[in-house]
């Protein structure tokens, strides 16, 4: 028996480095020939997936559970496996793999490498703020890089769910509320990530997560229902998933909720029908963590074979946790309630994926213990990462030009447990980042040395360690501090206060139904408000707040995110001015909770609103109607103007393209980075149109006095949308065209499409 496994493993090797890289027709007769030697239980092996159950490194595995796993993993009935950790590890489990199952088949090893493996970069909403896809690109890239030579494959990255509540604390990891630009993160991420050669040892495939409508979960309460329509999904849900399939990503994810009152893991129509049928996705999908068993609670599925069953009929690929295509799938087909065809369909993609990730040809290539030393947390990483923490950081408000600070002679106190805190920057979803590893604010700040620079704790926002399974514990009673940190305030002439969420405050499983800053912390605020005026606060969250009262009440406001492993350098570069602030929301930041889901492509209704005086007109009778801060918006320490808005002709027909023009000017004293949007409203449509959709953008720099003309060329492609025809089309008729520094730009030119 060994020899035959033996001389198996060794024909499949020969023919997999025969086939390797040659053409696709080549790859697909070897997963077809391996595919017809493998038995029924060996095709659920490759749809199942577990977590790390065992340190392969140590002794054999004990207990029950262990051991069952142990024993399916020798038995062929594993495919892939998630959250195994190092080199080792993965060694000693994939030799399990390919030397003891019957065929050899490589395991595909997974794990969320959200925004960095050991380098951690900002959390991806605030990475998304710098509208700067090569800078995107690259981080992706180095986490690739890093992951791979940790051993993985494959990150359950990006998640493209568009969210515009932000009550849900997974908005930290999205790209913000707008198809347009999630879509183009979604591809410069996926690229990052799989960069051109996916046999190449250091990229990894991309997961496209979570399909589809999680962002819409009602109420912004995590795995919650959603409720929307059939062209809020095409429109506004779809397109960062169709550009991660035209991006070449390999896998999706599918989502906890229900749309149309079904599960995402048993929605047959977005997964055969949309995904695989309309648009060709020929990789897999993996379910997410227990989906499929989910069912059942759901209300959808009756037992455990029944999940299994609906889930594999509607197209999920690998189960993830639930143990049910493992246990289940084999009687399902042999009682014929599932063909054998929908399994050989799930194995195809699945062991399509591991013949491109080169695992047949080397199922060790991505173990390599010299290439993790080198590259975790490298120097050069690092370098990386402040230069995005620097482009993800938003000036909100600065009255008075308090920012940049001054170099000398500045009495300054840091107040506020988070500007000492060098774990919380580093963000729900770390990885491999070592605990306490990110750079605090108040060491980027003493890196400075004009300025006389005190520190005071004020108020603990929280006690104890935090991590990915624990509530944070938030401190609404002890103000012991407040004292002390107030005679510290009255001393200075500059206070910065560090205050917002702590990193794991957002993230899955983090939904808030109040959305300021968390604990005493605004108490505290204005109290030191009491004694001094000059405050610079400092946000740190993973979602937008509600500033409300800090918009109104304190001069100058930078919303610095969870900016990861070099937080504190990012802060203090751009408190000094040695980088000047270019982030744009991606997210709009609500005047109060009360006002989500808000965004700024929104629909106009028969009665909109323009003042909160009107009565029966769609607003509200105490907020306005618009964010406090806008989709787009962010400040510089510089000022830019537009001027000289043109469009080359004010009608196009679908063949031909017009181009708008501004200029744009640095009419300030520092040189500074601007992003110029451009947004389209299609006046009359079959369906009820956006107010406004952002159409393309452009990141430039200026320098003081410099001017810049932006060019901006419009399309049929950018005129088209999900129509009442259900199909992606445009329709003649009249266009607003605006071009500026947000999505509150209100000058237009006009231009028509005609026939
Ligand atoms: C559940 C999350 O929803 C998903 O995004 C993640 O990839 C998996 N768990 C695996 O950790």
């Amino acid at each position: 028996m060994k020899k035959f496994i033996y001389s198996l493993f060794i024909s499949l090797l020969v023919l997999s480095s025969k086939y390797y890289n040659s053409p696709s027709t080549e790859k697909e007769k070897f997963i077809e020939d391996l595919i017809s030697k493998m038995t029924l239980a060996e095709k659920a092996g490759q749809m199942n997936q577990y977590n790390g159950f065992w340190d392969a490194t140590g002794p054999m595995p004990e207990g029950d559970y262990q051991k069952k796993r142990y024993n399916e993993l020798k038995n062929g009935q594993v495919g892939s496996m998630l959250n195994v950790i190092g080199v080792d590890e993965i060694r000693a489990l994939q030799k399990i793999a390919v030397e003891e199952t019957r065929l050899g088949i490589p395991l595909i090893f997974g794990h969320d490498v959200i925004h960095g493996y050991k380098t951690i970069f900002p959390i991806p909403l605030a990475e998304s703020s710098s509208w700067d896809l090569e800078l995107m690109e690259k981080s992706a890239r180095v986490a690739a890089t890093e992951a791979s030579a940790d051993g993985l494959h494959w990150t359950f990255a990006p998640m493209v769910d568009i969210s515009r509540d932000a009550r849900w604390g997974r908005v930290m990891e999205g790209a913000g509320e707008d198809p347009f630009l999630g879509s183009l993160v979604a591809m410069a991420r996926i690229r990052g990530f799989q960069g051109t050669d996916l046999s190449a040892n250091n990229t990894i495939i991309a997961c496209a997560k979570h399909f589809a409508g999680y962002g819409f979960s009602e109420a912004g309460r995590d795995y919650n229902t959603t409720d929307f329509n059939h062209y809020t999904l095409h429109n506004t849900i779809m397109p960062p998933f169709k550009a991660s399939v035209d991006a070449g990503v390999r896998t999706f994810m599918n989502s906890f909720n229900t749309l149309d009152e079904i599960p995402a893991t048993g929605h047959k129509h977005i997964q055969r029908d949309i995904l695989k049928g309309d648009w060709n996705f020929d990789g897999f999908i993996v379910s997410d963590w227990g989906s499929i068993d989910q069912m059942i609670p759901h209300g959808f599925a009756s037992n455990g074979e029944h999940a299994a069953q609906l889930a594999v009929i509607a197209g999920s690929d690998m189960d993830m946790e639930s143990s049910l295509y493992v246990s289940k799938l084999v009687g399902l087909v042999e009682s014929g309630k599932v063909k054998e065809e929908l399994l050989d369909d799930a194995v195809r993609r699945i062991l399509r994926v591991k013949y491109e990730l080169g695992l047949f040809e080397d199922p060790y290539k991505y173990c390599d213990n010299k290439r993790s030393e080198l590259e975790l947390a490298s120097e050069e990483n690092m370098k990386i990462s402040l230069d995005v923490a620097k482009k993800s950081i938003v000036l909100l408000k600065n009255h008075n030009q308090l920012l940049p600070l001054r170099k000398e002679n500045q009495k300054i106190a840091i107040i506020g447990q988070l500007a000492d805190d060098k774990n919380s920057p580093l963000g729900n979803w770390r990885s491999q980042a070592v605990y306490n590893s990110a750079v605090s604010v108040v060491e980027g700040m003493n890196k400075y040395d004009g300025n006389e620079i005190t520190y005071n704790n004020g108020v603990d926002l929280y006690y104890g360690m935090t991590n990915f399974h624990n509530r944070v514990k938030i401190n609404y009673d002890d103000r012991s501090g407040f004292e002390e940190a107030k005679m510290a305030a009255a001393n200075s002439d500059i206070v910065i206060m560090v205050l917002g969420e702590e990193g794991h405050q957002s993230g899955e499983g983090r939904s808030r139904t109040n959305i300021g800053l968390p604990g005493l912390q605004k108490e505290l605020l204005k109290e030191i408000k009491k004694v001094n005026n000059n405050i610079i606060l400092v946000v740190m969250s993973g979602r937008p707040l509600d500033l409300t009262w800090e918009d109104k009440n304190i001069p100058s406001i930078l919303q610095a995110w969870h900016l990861g492993s070099k937080s504190g350098d990012a802060i203090a570069q751009v408190l000094y001015g040695d980088y000047n602030p270019s982030g744009k929301l991606t997210m709009s930041f609500p005047r109060n909770v009360g006002q989500v889901p808000v965004y700024y492509n929104f629909k106009n209704t028969g009665r909109p609103s323009t003042s909160i005086e009107q009565v029966t007109n769609s607003g509200y009778a105490d907020v306005e109607n618009s964010p406090l801060y806008s989709f787009g918006y962010g400040l510089s320490y510089t000022n830019f103007i537009y001027s000289d808005i043109k469009i080359s002709s004010d009608s196009m027909t679908k063949d031909s393209k017009i181009n708008a023009f501004v200029t744009v000017t640095n009419s300030g004293a520092l040189k500074g980075e601007e992003v110029v949007q451009l947004y389209i409203r299609d006046i009359v449509g079959s369906i009820a149109r956006p107010m406004k959709e952002l159409k393309g953008f452009k990141k430039i720099e200026l320098n003081p006095g410099e001017s810049k003309i932006v060019n901006f060329e419009i399309d049929n492609s950018l005129l088209e949308f999900y129509s009442y025809n259900n199909i992606w089309e445009s329709e003649p008729g009249k266009f607003h065209l605006f071009i500026g520094t947000d999505s509150n730009v209100s000058d237009y030119k006009e231009f028509y499409l005609v026939d």
